[in-house]
């Protein structure tokens, strides 16, 4: 007997778990310390997740800075907690997750080590959306778990809208990571910009090119964002990213216990249990009520940014703007750099507005409001990536403002980190005063001054100087 046709056919979605990463990147300014994560670790390691977002991004930067903590340190032991959960991280390509291009030897190196150290998923992205820029990553992912048995290359598309991102434009894109040797795709929406048809329009359309595993991450900024994962899901998007309760919502993501609830009892049930959630919320929620009292999370975050979908500028973006408009005194221009933005855009060939791009984009725009002529000041950030030295961007340049800010220079249209000689040897040459494991070198290589800071905070906490003392001597420490 056939009862195919009765049969509902079972595809239960998988959660990414962003509270370790980028929940506390987008509403606590990337400030959760390792001793607060650990505790509740055992429990969401029952849960089921697809992944567990824990490192990368901001998290190393933030960790060496503020936290004084070593990010390597806080891998090894998430990684000896999480004991069947799937670790994920996010990288930015060719930049690693520091904010200039490195060398392969570099990204290579770098990759090698976070796999060898606990991450199995590794997010790939680039602000141009430049697959270039992202081989280099993804053949040392490939490499890492031919040796380590354990490594996923996810490639993201950084979402965003205009004329030149058509559904060819990502259908393309999607069949492009496929043919590099990528195990996954991510649609990653940073600003909140995918509003909920236009998913189900995109993750079909991307469906229909391509065989790989398809994630989606937004943020909640617009309010749109359950939604938006609802219609995605019916479209077939396999994962989905979500944060635990506490810390979602606002700048973070959809959460998690409600989109579990959502699909209970339909196709997509991620089988989750609720009351092991709710357990896990238990943690979180006195741990934002305190965020909330010392002024962490800033209310502002928590609400809906309707500002973002009218403008197609991500939040942070916009928070930026108006620092950098106040500290010169210019508050009522804001309207006027808004506009700018678009057009700083265009002629910097379109690209989506993902760190580091949209910082480039929003200051050119306030210099070109401020200096009352547009590129009368360009930025030293402007003129690389109109030399070519980011990558290639979807649409040309506009060449008028070529002209105007780098006249005569040669413009870089190959890779640009084929420009770069291996730098490693030369690094560890600088540092290794102060290395202790290979994985230093690496810290070094992203933020030399902040790595070296934590050197010597390590060694004086090692060698149990009084930090008291070290403090007045070197105003290298602070609280
Ligand atoms: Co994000």
């Amino acid at each position: 007997m056939d009862n195919a046709e009765n049969k509902v056919v079972k595809k239960p979605i998988g959660i990414t778990e962003t509270v370790l990463r980028d929940a506390h990147q987008s509403l606590l300014a990337t400030r959760m310390p390792t001793e607060f994560m650990l505790p509740i670790v055992d429990k969401m390691d029952k849960v089921g997740y697809h992944s567990v977002e824990c490192w990368g991004g901001a998290t190393f930067d933030a960790s060496l800075r503020f936290l004084k903590e070593d990010p390597w340190e806080r891998l090894r032991k998430l990684r000896d907690g999480f004991k069947n959960t799937k670790l994920q991280m996010l990288f930015r390509g060719q930049n690693i997750l520091g904010y200039r291009h490195y060398a392969d030897d570099v990204v290579d190196q770098f990759v090698q080590k976070s796999i060898s150290n606990g991450i199995d998923i590794i997010r790939i992205f680039d602000c141009l959306n430049d697959l270039r820029n992202l081989q280099a990553a993804v053949d040392a992912t490939n490499k890492a778990k031919q040796q380590e048995g354990r490594g996923h290359a996810q490639i993201a598309l950084s979402y965003t809208l205009g004329d030149a991102y058509t559904l060819d434009y990502w259908t393309k894109m999607a069949k492009d990571i496929e043919n590099m040797g990528a195990d996954s795709i991510c649609i990653k929406d940073m600003a909140g910009l995918l509003v909920p048809y236009k998913a189900e329009e995109l993750v079909k359309a991307m469906k229909s090119a391509t065989k790989l595993p398809i994630q989606l991450h937004t943020h909640y900024t617009s309010g749109v964002g359950s939604m938006t994962y609802l219609k995605a899901v019916e479209a077939g998007v396999d994962v989905i990213d979500c944060a635990m309760s506490p810390l979602a919502l606002g700048t973070s993501q959809p959460a998690t216990e409600v989109m579990v609830e959502t699909f209970k009892g339909t196709p997509f049930d991620t089988g989750y249990d609720q009351n092991l959630l709710a357990e896990i919320a238990d943690y979180f929620r006195p741990y934002r009520d305190e965020c909330l009292a010392n002024g962490l999370l800033n209310p502002k975050v928590m609400g809906v940014d309707i500002k973002t979908l009218l403008y197609q500028v991500p939040g942070g973006m916009l928070s930026n703007m108006v620092s950098q408009l106040k500290e010169q005194n210019a508050e009522d221009k804001y309207y006027d750099v808004l506009k700018e933005i678009p057009e700083v855009r265009k002629d910097l060939g379109e690209p989506p507005l993902v760190t580091p791009s949209s910082q480039i984009v929003g200051t050119q725009a306030v210099f070109n409001v401020l200096m009352g002529e547009r590129y009368k000041m360009a930025t030293k950030e402007t003129k690389a990536v109109l030399r070519g030295e980011y990558g290639q961007t979807v649409k040309p340049f506009n060449k008028e403002v070529q002209d105007k800010v780098i006249p005569g220079e040669e413009i870089i249209t190959c890779r640009p980190a084929d420009l770069l000689p291996n730098e490693l040897d030369k690094i560890e040459a600088e540092m290794k005063e102060w290395k202790q494991q290979d994985e230093d070198v690496l810290s070094y290589a992203l933020f030399p001054q902040v790595a070296v800071d934590f050197f010597k905070y390590r060694l004086a906490q090692q060698e149990k100087v009084d930090l008291a003392q070290a403090d007045t001597k070197n105003g290298a420490y602070p609280v």
